[in-house]
């Protein structure tokens, strides 16, 4: 990678305000972060130090109330709702805790349903999504629900349904909160393995420190600010068998 290349993500005096009077919370207040090509980083905090919130903004999910968020050359809060979509689904992945499948949906249907929705041919999309799950080690599982997968398993799904569209930046908050410590690191070394492949750059929440060291760099947020910025391990953490 040049050093004059520009960061993927950047974040500049980020504040989220949710609400007014009395229910009013200021979520973030006044965070910036740089993401470079390829690199893997932790967003780490507490229960309600916004976390998720960031990533929300990162996402394009959400506008902030004050700041700019630039993903990939594009400032989200300069583009209106139908462009926001379209970077959404083509240059950004996400991977929740709660892995969000579609039940109706075999796992290959769920991975190609992002190009199914951008309008991709479906023998396109499937030719996709097939290859997708090859790359999360579950070709195999093409034709099950997900009522018919591991948690693990499904979340694997879910990681390559946030890959099909080649995105360079895929988002993932608290993938493994769901998963037993076997699948955690299973998720968590596909995670790593998938940072900087093809350029591709993952921020991925978590509140486990153990869990962050996986990253190449970790930032960690109190009550709406980053307070702590430092080098993660950059490799999968021994953790309990
Ligand atoms: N849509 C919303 N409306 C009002 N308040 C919100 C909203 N979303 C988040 N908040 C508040 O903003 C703060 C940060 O929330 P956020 O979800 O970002 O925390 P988090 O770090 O992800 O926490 P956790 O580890 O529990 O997931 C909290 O006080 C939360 O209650
Ligand atoms: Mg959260």
């Amino acid at each position: 990678m040049a050093p004059s290349e520009p960061p993927l993500v950047s974040v500049r005096g980020v504040r989220m305000v949710f609400g007014s009077g009395e229910t009013r919370v200021e979520a973030l207040r006044g965070v910036d972060l740089d993401v470079a090509r390829g690199e893997l980083v932790a967003v780490m905090g507490a229960s309600g130090s916004g976390k998720s919130t960031l990533l929300h903004l990162l996402a394009g999910l959400a506008r902030p109330t004050q700041g700019q968020v630039v993903v990939d050359g594009t400032d989200l809060a300069a583009l209106d709702d139908d462009a926001l979509t379209a970077v959404r689904r083509r240059r950004i992945g996400i991977v929740f805790q709660a892995f969000h499948l579609v039940p109706v949906l075999t796992a290959l249907e769920n991975v190609a349903l992002p190009l199914a929705l951008d309008g991709v041919p479906q023998a396109e999309a499937e030719a996709r999504a097939a290859a997708a799950l090859d790359r999360v080690g579950l070709r195999a599982r093409a034709p099950h629900l997900p009522s018919e997968l591991s948690g693990g398993e499904q979340q694997r799904v879910a990681v390559a349904r946030a890959l099909v569209a080649r995105p360079p930046l895929v988002l993932a908050d608290e993938p493994t909160g769901n998963l037993d410590s076997r699948n955690r690191a299973q998720v968590l070394s596909l995670l790593r393995g998938l940072a900087g492949e093809e350029g591709r750059t993952l921020v991925l929440v978590t509140h486990d420190a153990d869990e962050a060291s996986v990253a190449d760099r970790v930032v960690r947020l109190a009550d709406g600010r980053v307070v702590e910025e430092r080098r993660g391990a950059g490799r999968v953490p021994a953790g309990p068998a």
